[in-house]
């Protein structure tokens, strides 16, 4: 049972107190800096919390993602591909259900509402950064998978979310402004750079265990995405499904078309720590180039810049 009570509650402020604070993106709240990233409290709150007291099992299979760089799509891919032979296409729980509601955050809502995982679909999320998950994550051997996006586009998209939150407006907060703080490391999980390294060496490190995706090739090439993302979750498609276009059903029940469209997404809200959010936010563009719209040459160039130096030891590009 997860131990959160009103002591637990003053040890995490009394924490919050010896952490840097930046402010900036939305201001009254405050990013804070632990272990390296910069976090709102209320997820910092999940992650401590993750960190003492959630227990990984060995089949679990944590979705893992920066804000933006694809977690609303990547949820649905998964659960789409584990629930296929409980709900057929037209029935699947994902065309009256957010992706966020069929697959939990392991900080937002999993360590404050112990639920059990269901063994068909033992699926759970989280955005937080490879060095600070729970040791028992590494200790499990479970699965992980990341996905991760052009800079760039994660930039563009975290604006326009926080804007719609409609706690500022582009006058008080202009994307010069978002793009200076983002390529200084301070945005919400960030340095967006050092999150997406961190999964790419594990990657590297621990083939078995952790699969690194791009945004960009899967919205390119979704077909050998899906059947990858299949066979490392141990249960590839058959040659009947196959023949029965099963991949194809998956990529089209979850792409950016279908789902934007359905009456949940467009109207329905889910919970989150300070604030229910309109299910609408997590649908704006869905393109892998919208930010060429958005940011200047000199922007995009030294978002480039920066990208190079990060990930040119590591063989990383977006
Ligand atoms: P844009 O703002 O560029 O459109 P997250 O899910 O991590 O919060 O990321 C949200 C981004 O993913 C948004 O990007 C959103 O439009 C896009 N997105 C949401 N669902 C998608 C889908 N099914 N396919 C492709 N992109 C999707």
């Amino acid at each position: 049972e997860p131990q959160n009570g009103e002591e637990g509650k003053v040890k995490f402020e009394d924490k919050l107190k010896t952490l840097d604070k930046g402010d900036f993106w939305t201001p009254p709240v405050n990013l804070y800096r632990y272990e390296g990233f910069w976090f709102f409290p209320d997820f910092l709150e999940g992650i401590m919390l993750a960190q003492e007291q959630f227990k990984s099992h060995p089949n679990d299979i944590i979705l893992c993602t920066a804000p933006k760089a694809g977690t609303t799509w990547i949820k649905a891919l998964a659960f789409a591909i584990l629930s296929r032979h409980g709900y057929d296409f037209s029935s699947n729980p994902l065309l009256t259900t957010i992706s966020h509601e069929c697959v939990r955050y392991i900080e937002v809502d999993y360590i404050r509402n112990w639920t059990k995982r269901d063994p068909e679909i033992p699926l759970l999320a989280t955005h937080m950064p490879y060095t600070s998950l729970p040791k028992s994550v590494m200790d499990s051997g479970c699965k992980i998978v990341y996905v991760g996006r052009d800079p760039k586009a994660v930039l563009v998209s975290l604006w326009h979310f926080l804007l719609k939150l409609g706690r500022k407006d582009k006058v008080q907060f202009p994307i010069e402004k978002a793009h200076e703080l983002f390529c200084e490391g301070v945005s919400s999980y960030g340095p967006y750079w050092d999150h997406a390294l961190g999964y790419w060496k594990a990657s590297l490190e621990r083939p078995n265990n952790v699969l690194f995706f791009k945004y960009e090739d899967m919205k390119r090439d979704p077909c050998s995405h899906v059947k990858r993302l299949a066979e490392f979750l141990g249960t590839p498609f058959s040659g009947e499904e196959e023949a029965d276009a099963a991949v194809e059903k998956v990529i089209k029940l979850c792409s950016f078309e279908t789902l934007s469209k359905l009456e949940v997404n467009k109207t329905g809200h889910i919970d989150s720590p300070s604030m229910p959010l309109a299910n609408n936010l997590f649908f704006r563009e869905g393109e892998s180039k919208d930010w060429v719209n958005h940011l200047s040459k000199e922007m995009a160039e030294r978002i480039d810049r920066i990208s190079v130096e990060k990930f040119k030891d590591f063989g990383l590009s977006f």
